[in-house]
């Protein structure tokens, strides 16, 4: 579904991202973790083809990416919410605008926002504006914004690093629910690596400077995953094994 064929970005003389590859199947789950400036943003933003590559290319499901694409979509780690905008309006503002553009009907758009904003608990504040939200639930509307295009590929930059613990363990599960029912792949930034190993199916770390895979941790736990897995020795050994490579010092002689 995604390629990254020996992909490098630089900015200046800064190589935010030197010769990643990777490959992520359709429907898998990917997460993402290393240093901070290590390039994992920049990966999202060269997928979601929001920047350039310096070289190399990325290729998402068979064509190589130049620009944003309708069937790719992202969550910043800040909910980036329309301030004048209701929920519903914040939730089908993409669509719309995509509909526009092709002179499209809305059909049952609002019906879908609906659905989908009461799976993520927001049922009764459609016509709220953001700033009569808690920080999470603004969150958890970008989320749906996200998920109401139906993507094939979902691209999550630390989508719960602005959460509590609580509303994050909770988010996450319900993020696994809704992966789960379709044919999504996902990238996901997380500085946690207890959130990584719970989520992924893979988890890749990366190594700054350049910014490069350090390597890449099958998981190989059961699905649907629960937070009684954290205690599995399969679950320990994913997460040790990340640790080690981050902060073992072995990450700087990866290459
Ligand atoms: N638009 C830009 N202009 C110049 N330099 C940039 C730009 N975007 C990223 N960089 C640089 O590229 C490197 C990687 O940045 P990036 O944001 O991808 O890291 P990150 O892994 O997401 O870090 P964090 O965990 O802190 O979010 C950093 O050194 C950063 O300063
Ligand atoms: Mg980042």
């Amino acid at each position: 579904m995604i390629r990254l064929d020996r992909v490098s970005k630089s900015f200046g003389s800064v190589e935010a991202l030197q010769d990643v590859s990777l490959t992520v199947a359709a429907g898998e789950f990917v997460a993402i973790v290393g240093a901070s400036g290590c390039g994992k943003s920049t990966l999202l933003r060269l997928v979601a083809g929001l920047v350039p590559t310096t070289a190399g290319r990325v290729v998402l499901g068979g064509t190589a990416v130049t620009e944003p694409r309708a069937d790719t979509a992202m969550v910043f780690q800040a909910a980036t919410l329309l301030p004048w905008a209701d929920v519903l309006r914040n939730v089908t503002f993409p669509l719309r605008l995509m509909r526009k553009a092709k002179g499209k009907m809305l059909g049952d758009t609002e019906a879908r926002a609906r659905a989908l904003l009461a799976t993520a608990g927001l049922a009764g504040f459609e016509h709220r504006l953001p700033r009569e939200l808690s920080g999470g639930m603004q969150q958890r509307v970008a989320i749906c914004r996200a998920l109401l295009q139906d993507p094939r590929v979902l691209l999550m930059d630390e989508p719960f690093g602005a959460l509590d613990a609580l509303t994050r363990e909770e988010m996450s599960l319900e993020l696994l629910r809704i992966w789960q029912g379709r044919e999504m792949a996902v990238v996901f930034v997380t500085h946690s690596i207890p959130e990584a190993v719970l989520l992924a199916d893979r988890v890749v770390v990366m190594s700054p400077r350049p910014g490069r895979i350090a390597e890449i941790i099958e998981v190989g736990l059961p699905r649907p995953r629960s937070f009684e897995q954290e205690g599995s020795p399969a679950f320990q050994r994913a997460a040790q094994r990340i640790r080690a490579l981050i902060y073992g010092g072995r990450v700087a002689h990866a290459a």
